[in-house]
């Protein structure tokens, strides 16, 4: 701990000594200049000016002389019957150079936006690499989005190239990517090529001139490539977030400062040793398997198991079985699986050992104290130190959280600020809650090396989403509390961001897309507490004609939602009600619809100077009805 400290203070007071020393145990094909560059306030902060590198050759070349043989990855499929594959760092050099030489044969320049929207198999983290060995920007859309969302993202970012696979069994779940990628593409009219890889065989349509396969482009390319010399600022990919408003931003990452970022906090937090099996659930799609999956572990030279699979199929016990066959050491999940395997009892733990777990993580929503004791005890033994990692899309990576085995925890706290970050609370007028003991708004007052830099093609859009709400500082969005000893506690989020099982979801988007219903003609959706995915969506929709069928009108609007953003999108709750409160200058009360949802109606203040002031008696009775008996 005394190191952390020490660590800790020379990173606030000297940061380009102590960051200049931790970039220096990476490869680079030309120096920097200067650690640190630009200017906070201004939001034109740089790292590691004028240096040149390639993130891949860190991630692989750098390991080939001593750990070339070593496993990189361990495929465990999504059936428990079909075959591990094991890819060693030479396989996967290998395999990231034939398709960095084929993507380069097919036109793909530095700086192009490649679209990934792939299952969780090997060659997903290939694309990623491949991409970023040529200078080709990545910008990976979650398997689990529609078509409609992939083209606004296709479109936004203006991709000329996409790379995507037949399908996949998640569960017993068929899913066929392509088709929803066809689909997606009759509105993205600049995409010139798609790669296709076969997975798993399923009958999809070949178009002739766009559609290449995997195996074609690879046919023949050489197993080595000179990986292309990258500046410093050179963007390495991005990757599209929920916000309060309107539609997805494209978060913009820069190449040195992720990689440096990348790397230093995968070795510190999880304190990660050459003999350990690490393995984190999240999807590659989003940033936790963006800088845990891919970059992070790759970069220290890890051997990671990528799961194809679900933690319920084909039981329960899934997870704990993939944690023995491999001998996992250092086992990272989200709080939502973790209370969804709670509510399955303690069957699953039958026969299963568990012995080899070293440390746990917890990552993508606040974990409560009875989850973290769970975890603690059931999976843990009592014997792991739990890294409660608390970051997001925008920092690259974890900002705040224990260092394993070495801070002392506290369940459902993140603990201390990591090297480099210092962290403040803010009260609702921006004044900084200078008190150890206080809770407000979490804001990072320095640049950090992982920092998003921009909003790809909206650096206002950057600027007034973070940096526009507090003079100086980095604005979350998320609530904190800060104890007696320092330690960060986080609450949630506080504007209109939802975390539904870890996914961030923006109350417009949904909105959006139920307000293309017919019959509506208002809505508002809040977030409300739920046992397992921590927060669910609860709609509220004003329609022109009452709905006769509530069980039919729910089924068009999941249906909406499924189109325009994904099925995880979809609300819990459906109350239609006549009007909804708002204020006498027409803006919705959420605050007032939130509290009636949450079961809490005696707390929703005055309502007097509302507009409608009538309409709250309903919503209360209609809410009643609906959490008694609810369609969706
Ligand atoms: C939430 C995921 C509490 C938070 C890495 C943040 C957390 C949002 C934690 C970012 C944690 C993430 N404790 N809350 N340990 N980790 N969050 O961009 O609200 O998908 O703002 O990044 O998840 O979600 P994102």
């Amino acid at each position: 701990m005394n190191e952390y400290r020490l660590a800790y203070d020379e990173s606030i007071a000297h940061p380009d000594i102590f960051w200049g020393r931790v970039a220096d145990s990476f490869t680079w094909k030309q120096r920097w200049s200067k650690v640190r560059s630009g200017d906070y306030h201004q939001v034109n902060y740089t790292w590691f000016d004028e240096a040149k590198l390639n993130i891949t050759e860190n991630c692989l070349d750098r390991h080939l002389l001593a750990l070339g043989e070593q496993t990189a990855y361990i495929w465990e499929p999504n059936d428990p019957k079909e075959a591990v594959r094991h890819i060693s760092y030479n396989d996967l050099h290998n395999m990231v150079c034939r398709l960095a030489n084929g993507l380069s044969a097919m036109g793909v320049k530095k700086g192009d936006r490649v679209c990934i929207y792939m299952p969780m198999v090997p060659e997903l983290a290939v694309s990623l690499l491949a991409c970023a060995r040529i200078g080709a920007i990545h910008s990976v859309v979650f398997g689990g989005f529609s078509a409609q969302a992939i083209a606004d993202r296709v479109n936004d970012a203006d991709c000329h190239w996409m790379i995507t696979a037949d399908g996949v069994y998640r569960g017993d779940k068929k899913l066929v990517l392509k088709s929803i990628v066809d689909e997606a593409l009759e509105r993205c009219p600049g995409v010139r090529n798609v790669v296709v890889l076969n997975h798993r065989n399923f009958d999809i349509t070949m178009y002739p001139k766009r559609d290449i396969w995997w195996h074609d482009v690879i046919e023949h390319q050489s197993e080595t490539h000179d990986a292309v010399a990258m500046d410093a600022e050179d963007p390495l990919f991005i990757l599209y977030t929920s916000g309060s408003t309107g539609k997805p931003k494209g978060v913009l990452h820069t190449t040195a400062g992720y990689m440096v970022y990348a790397g230093y906090t995968f070795a510190n937090v999880f304190q990660h040793q050459h003999d350990d099996i690490y393995w984190c659930t999240a999807d590659i799609g989003w940033i936790t398997g963006h800088s845990y999956m891919v970059y992070g572990p790759l970069l220290c030279g890890a051997t990671s198991v990528l799961f194809e699979g679900v933690p319920s199929y084909p039981d329960w016990g899934r997870l704990w079985d993939v944690v023995d066959k491999h001998r996992v050491t250092i086992f990272y999940t989200a709080p939502t699986a973790i209370r969804a395997l709670e509510a399955q009892g303690l069957e699953h733990f039958k026969g299963k050992s568990l012995s080899s777990l070293r440390v746990l993580g917890s990552v993508g929503e606040p974990i409560n104290e009875e989850a973290w004791n769970w975890y603690h005890e059931n999976v843990g033994h009592q014997r792991c130190p739990i890294v409660d990692t608390w970051w997001q899309t925008e920092t690259g990576g974890i900002l705040i959280a224990p260092l394993a085995g070495i801070t002392p925890t506290k369940p459902s706290f993140a603990t201390l600020p990591l090297p480099g970050v210092i962290p403040v609370l803010v009260d609702a007028q921006g004044n900084e809650l200078l008190e150890k003991n206080a809770e407000g708004n979490l804001c990072i007052k320095q640049s950090w090396p992982g920092q998003a830099r921009s909003v790809y093609g909206d650096h206002d859009r950057f600027i007034s989403t973070y940096f526009a709400t507090y003079k100086g500082l980095y604005f979350t969005g998320d609530g904190c509390r800060r104890d007696d000893d320092g330690y960060y506690r986080i609450t949630g989020r506080v504007d209109d961001v939802i975390n539904v099982s870890g996914h961030r979801i923006g109350t417009a988007e949904v909105e959006n897309a139920i307000d293309e219903h017919e019959n509506v003609y208002e809505c508002a959706v809040v977030g409300i507490p739920h046992a397992i995915k921590g927060q669910c969506l609860f709609a509220f929709v004003a329609c022109h004609h009452q709905p006769q069928n509530m069980t039919a009108l729910s089924k068009e609007i999941h249906k909406l939602v499924s189109e325009k953003i994904g099925s995880f999108a979809r609300p819990d709750y459906l109350c239609a009600v006549s009007g909804l409160p708002k204020t006498r200058s027409g803006k919705i009360m959420r605050r007032i619809i939130r509290k009636i949802a949450e079961g809490e109606p005696d707390k929703i203040g005055d309502i007097t100077t509302l507009l409608n002031p009538e309409v709250v008696e309903e919503i209360k009775i209609k809410v009643a009805e609906v959490i008694k008996a609810p369609v969706s």
